[in-house]
């Protein structure tokens, strides 16, 4: 048989015996793909009553998991069989079908007794678990999504991203004193492509008897008109963006200021922006750090040898920058968590400073660590400390 009959054959076995309701699993091996991939096992799964199937691609570090019609799985079987998969197995309760491809992609169809004999009971959707929606058309505006709702594999780490994003955020609001607060005024610095803005907007709006206002600032025009066109088409009155740099933006009461990997300096201007403000929360994952590198020179003597080779040092520098900016935050009155963000695998950038408004922090022992840090580390000019230097 030519290799497109055995394909073809195949297909139409897996085809039919879902029509039949003997299908019981399908599974793609021998990967040969540019990635990282294993294995595809592909199973029945209801979703909103519906009968799809759920398809869970196997990494060397992560499990990605796809939801299809049934229509459409078997065209996605039909595209990576014999490209990407050399081997596929079909397990129904009539029969096991095994198509395998040799190195020159010749094919041999062999069927056996099946190993299962009874058909599994769909499995119900797991997406639920997630706080954000994946079916909430924003995330298809911002490529995250298919037209139909289902994350593209390329994006679910981002979306698992933006999930625990929101989840902090809740979570942080929680201890807030705004957590019972009928409007949320939000401010999000270097919003960029404005992902975690969208979720964190419709999240927050979505509370019953809660308002939400939530602005992005970003320096790049172009971002600016894409997330402007997207909010409007989203229906979402309280979201907007502003073309315009973090230091030059107008301060404004706020009651959540966001920086997440806004570059360099932007994130002290951030955090004062929502000092001034009076924020709430602050929450800021730092990238960048320029500024105290080449001020550590001055450190104390037996620092030298932690200081003397280059990558140290600027590893050296990010974190007393980031200490320099918690130290800061409490002498302001703001107790301060330093959480680990997403996993270092997505990025090492991953630290993200939780502040939290609060009246019992012992500010003046904050301000003493601080300027011991500042003799320590022989830095003399931190953009956060200039900022606050300059307050009425
Ligand atoms: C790495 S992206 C992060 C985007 C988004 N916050 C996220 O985490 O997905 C950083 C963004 O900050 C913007 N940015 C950098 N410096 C800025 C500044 N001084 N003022 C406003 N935006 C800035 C950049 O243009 C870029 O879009």
């Amino acid at each position: 048989m030519t290799s497109g009959g055995d394909k073809d054959t195949f297909l139409a076995g897996f085809e039919a015996s879902i029509s039949a309701g003997t299908f019981v699993r399908l599974t793609l091996g021998k990967y040969r793909g540019a990635g990282d991939a294993e294995k595809i096992v592909l199973t029945p799964v209801a979703i909103k009553g519906a009968a799809m199937l759920k398809a869970v691609t196997s990494h060397a570090r992560k499990d990605v998991t796809q939801n299809y019609a049934v229509e459409d799985a078997v065209t996605f079987v039909e595209k990576v069989l014999g490209a990407d998969y050399l081997s596929a197995t079909l397990f129904t309760t009539a029969e096991d079908v095994t198509l395998g491809y040799t190195k020159k992609k010749t094919t041999t169809l062999t069927r056996g007794k099946p190993t299962f004999s009874s058909v599994p009971v769909a499995e119900h959707n797991r997406a639920k678990q997630y706080i954000v929606d994946a079916s909430r058309p924003y995330l298809a505006g911002l490529g995250v999504s298919d037209g139909k709702g289902a994350i593209k594999p390329s994006m679910y780490a981002k979306f698992k991203q933006i999930c625990h994003f929101v989840e902090i955020v809740e979570s942080l609001i929680s201890e807030s004193d705004v957590r019972d607060a009928s409007a949320l005024r939000v401010t999000d610095i270097g919003s960029g492509k404005g992902y975690l803005t969208f979720a964190l907007y419709d999240h927050l709006a979505a509370k019953p008897g809660r308002q939400a206002s939530v602005t992005g600032i970003e320096i790049r025009p172009e971002l600016v008109a894409l997330c402007n066109d997207l909010a409007v088409k989203s229906g979402f009155s309280g979201l907007t963006f502003e073309a315009v740099a973090a230091a030059q933006s107008a301060p404004r009461a706020n009651d959540i200021m966001i920086a997440l990997h806004a570059c360099d300096t932007a994130t002290d201007d951030a955090i004062y922006q929502g000092i001034k403000g009076n924020a709430a929360l602050i929450v800021t994952a730092p990238c960048c750090q320029h500024e105290l590198a080449p001020q550590l020179t001055r450190a104390v003597k037996p620092l030298d040898g932690l200081l003397k080779f280059g990558l140290f040092k600027q590893r050296q520098a990010d974190l007393v920058t980031d200490a320099a900016r918690c130290l800061l935050l409490e002498a302001q009155g703001y107790t301060v968590k330093v959480i680990e963000f997403v996993s270092t695998e997505h990025t090492a950038k991953n630290i993200l400073i939780a502040a939290i408004r609060d009246a019992r922090v012992d500010r003046t022992q904050a301000q003493k660590q601080y300027a011991a840090l500042k003799a320590q580390m022989g830095f003399t000019s931190q953009h956060l400390e200039t900022l606050l230097s300059k307050q009425p």
